[in-house]
């Protein structure tokens, strides 16, 4: 496998040969990570997987300068998993300028659930995420499900933007208890950690209860709850919100809740310092 961490060195590298797959990554990879890659490994063409921590999707006083830099480890095992070049650039390669073009998500998705907690968010992601595509010119990209919100607006920006490249979204890798895997799972205590699959196991009582639910107006007192019984097992939840998969805004009315599978539950809660994300359609 190749490691690079240079544009111009990306750019001689992909001068010939097909168009590759990419996998953006921030790094500290985990099995799920491995999964997006093994996914793009399926699609044919030469496997880049990225790793850069991406200072413009951070906000103020969130985890920008904790985030674990692991590229060696990183690199290892994206060459077991079979990947054919690491583009690992630093912050003077991807914004060599400072970055004062941004790409503005449409915030009725972007402004919902994590873009209201964490504000200017999907703006960083969907910039880097731009630029990332422009370097690299894969023919096709692969991002996991876990970032359910990440995905609809990467999708959309694609689709928008007129980008040639086909978006591969990929079911969530959990631990055995369910936890959904995450870089940020290695910042919990032992504790924390075995508490942790409370947040999945709260999605999937509070989709069971939505199921149950012939009356829309009867759902944000189930939100609430379920928030509630997180909030009085030490979480401090941001959301938990029952939407429609297409636009991520709430059923409109009671038919739409009852019709089978086209909701999501999307959930964001603070354990101690770290906070999680997870999501369960049904
Ligand atoms: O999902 C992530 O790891 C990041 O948001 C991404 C897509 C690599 C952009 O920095």
């Amino acid at each position: 496998m190749q490691i690079l961490h240079s544009r111009d060195a990306l750019h001689a590298a992909l001068a010939s040969g097909p168009h590759p797959v990419l996998v953006p990554t921030m790094g500290n990879l985990h099995a799920g990570h491995l999964a997006l890659v093994a996914r793009a490994r399926e699609l044919g063409a030469p496997v880049i997987a990225s790793v850069f921590v991406n200072r413009l999707q951070f906000g103020p006083g969130e985890d920008f300068e904790r985030y674990p830099r692991t590229l060696q480890r990183d690199a290892e095992l994206l060459e077991q998993a079979g990947c054919d070049l690491l583009f690992a650039p630093d912050e003077a390669q991807m914004y060599p300028t400072p970055q004062t073009f941004h790409v503005r998500p449409d915030p009725r998705l972007a402004g919902e659930l994590e873009g209201a907690s964490r504000p200017g968010h999907f703006e960083g992601v969907t910039t880097v995420v731009l630029k990332l595509l422009q370097l690299v010119r894969p023919a096709a990209a692969v991002f996991g499900k876990k970032d359910y919100q990440q995905l609809m607006l990467i999708r959309a920006m694609v689709e928008q933007f007129a980008l040639p490249v086909r978006i591969e979204g990929l079911e969530t890798v959990r631990e055995r208890d369910g936890l959904a895997m995450s870089s940020r799972n290695g910042y919990l205590s032992p504790a924390e950690r075995a508490q942790a699959p409370q947040l999945q196991q709260a999605l999937r009582a509070l989709a069971a209860r939505a199921r149950e639910c012939t009356e829309l107006g009867q759902l944000p007192r189930i939100q609430a709850e379920a928030e509630q019984d997180l909030r009085a097992r030490g979480w401090e939840p941001d959301y938990l919100s029952v939407r429609r998969r297409a636009d991520l805004q709430a059923p409109a009315d009671d038919e739409e809740l009852r019709r089978d599978a086209h909701l999501v539950v999307l959930g964001a809660a603070r354990l101690g310092r770290t906070r999680l994300i997870d999501n369960l359609e049904f």
